[in-house]
């Protein structure tokens, strides 16, 4: 056997102890293909979802938490369930809003890629330079009443244009779906990836549209939309959601089904009472996992597969307590790593260690000046980004913005 065979299949050996094709945990939900299988838990804010949809009235919604806490897998999931039960009666569409583009133009766009066999709906596009969901030669139109294939459409050769009435081009075509469908919910994700002021100002600009005739599915970040503008009657929304992170028992049982979506032999009763539902974990360090992860789906998946690569790299055949802990210092280092952090990001983020948490309140003239900055807000698009890097996470206060290390940083020296 060659070398590289024999690494291999080293490799692959022990995945086999394991009882796992392969490692199953995914960090962001989009790029999750078995969302059905694994989705866990969330049965409250689905059954108000759910309950809200018998309505005859296009209602908005609003999922709100913070990064990782499953907003992205929610919508999905919602969506999914909604097209298998209601079949052609109702229309989906979901779209991830993209830096300089308002609500609007995002519904035409996500809307009208949902609509192929519709050429007005297929010229918007084309207008914007953007594809059709159909492959071109798919596409059929009609002249002067016989039935063309267009085989090659100069798409590239448009001019991208903007749409110059976005609202009114979606009302237009959101008439054409309505004769066909009975209700059109379009999901606009990533809310929350646009800085606070700009969401604010792009919900503002969007309130005829999120009155209008479609149901909307918003996802967004409690620090772009402050708290009245939620709950107040003349809120935006008909239903603001928050997603909070998932209690133990929740979060263990989601462990569970994350494995046994990748299992090579079936276990014949995957329950999490069950101990081998966890194997190669043991309940213990399952749930030591699930602890530290603090029920934040996101660090779980993450956490999950480096503990798992770190074991494979030990050949482990069991995810004892030291194994775990290697995982975890492992999972550490990697976080610690990541390209695209600065000098600068890594000062800030000691700093935090240091202090153990940080705000407004708590930080000084001369630690604002080490920073080279004057004010705490201007420090505040950094400490965001450490808590996309899964590195901080903002604390669930309401009227300060406070920011502390995630738990698996937590009491560990800051040696950069
Ligand atoms: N309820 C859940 N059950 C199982 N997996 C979940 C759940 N919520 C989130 N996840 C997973 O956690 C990760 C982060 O979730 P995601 O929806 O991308 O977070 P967000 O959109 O809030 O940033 C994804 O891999 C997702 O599939
Ligand atoms: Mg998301």
């Amino acid at each position: 056997m060659n070398e590289f065979d024999e690494l291999f299949q080293t490799s692959r050996a022990i995945y086999d102890q394991w009882n796992l094709t392969d490692i199953p945990f995914a960090e962001s939900a989009e790029k999750l293909n078995r969302l059905g299988q694994v989705f866990t838990g969330r049965r409250a804010e689905l059954s108000q979802v759910i309950g809200l949809l018998n309505g005859r009235d296009a209602k908005s919604i609003l999922i709100y938490g913070w990064i990782g806490i499953g907003k992205t897998a929610f919508v999905r999931l919602l969506l999914e369930g909604l097209k298998r039960n209601w079949g052609d009666r109702i229309l989906t569409a979901r779209i991830k809003l993209e830096p300089n583009t308002d609500l609007s133009t995002a519904a035409l766009i996500a809307l009208a890629r949902q609509m192929p066999h519709d050429e007005w709906a297929q010229y918007q596009l084309n207008r914007m330079g953007l594809r059709s969901s159909l492959p071109l030669r798919d596409r059929k139109t009609t002249a002067g009443g016989k039935l063309i294939f267009e085989g090659t459409v100069e798409e590239s050769t448009v001019a991208p244009e903007a749409p110059q009435f976005p609202t009114l081009s979606f009302e237009d075509l959101l008439d054409r779906a309505l004769q066909k469908h009975e209700r059109v919910i379009i999901a606009i994700d990533d809310l929350d990836k646009q800085d606070p002021a700009r969401a604010r100002q792009l919900l503002l600009n969007a309130q005829g549209l999120l009155k209008g005739r479609a149901w909307f599915l918003l996802t967004g970040h409690p620090s772009g939309i402050t708290h009245d503008y939620l709950i107040s009657d003349r809120g935006l929304f008909d239903l603001p959601l928050k997603l909070g992170p998932l209690d133990p028992d929740t979060s263990y049982a989601m462990l569970v089904k994350y494995l046994n979506s990748a299992r090579r032999r079936a276990i014949p009763n995957p329950d999490p009472a069950n101990p081998e539902a966890v194997h190669p974990f043991t309940p213990e360090t399952a749930r030591a996992l699930c602890a530290v992860a603090e029920g934040v789906p996101r660090w779980i998946n993450r956490y999950g597969s480096y503990i798992l690569l770190k074991a494979a790299e030990l050949q482990a055949p069991l995810i004892d307590e030291a194994t775990l802990q290697a995982g975890l210092a492992y999972a550490r280092d990697q976080l610690r790593g990541q390209a695209g952090l600065t000098p600068q990001d890594y000062y800030l983020l000691d700093l935090v260690l240091e202090k153990g948490a940080i705000s407004d309140d708590s930080i000084t003239l001369e630690e604002l000046e080490k920073l080279k900055v004057e004010t705490f807000n201007e420090i505040l698009p950094n400490l965001d980004k450490l808590v996309e890097f899964d590195l901080l996470k903002r604390m669930p206060t309401e009227r300060a913005t406070e920011y502390a290390p995630v738990p698996l940083l937590e009491g560990e020296p800051g040696d950069v």
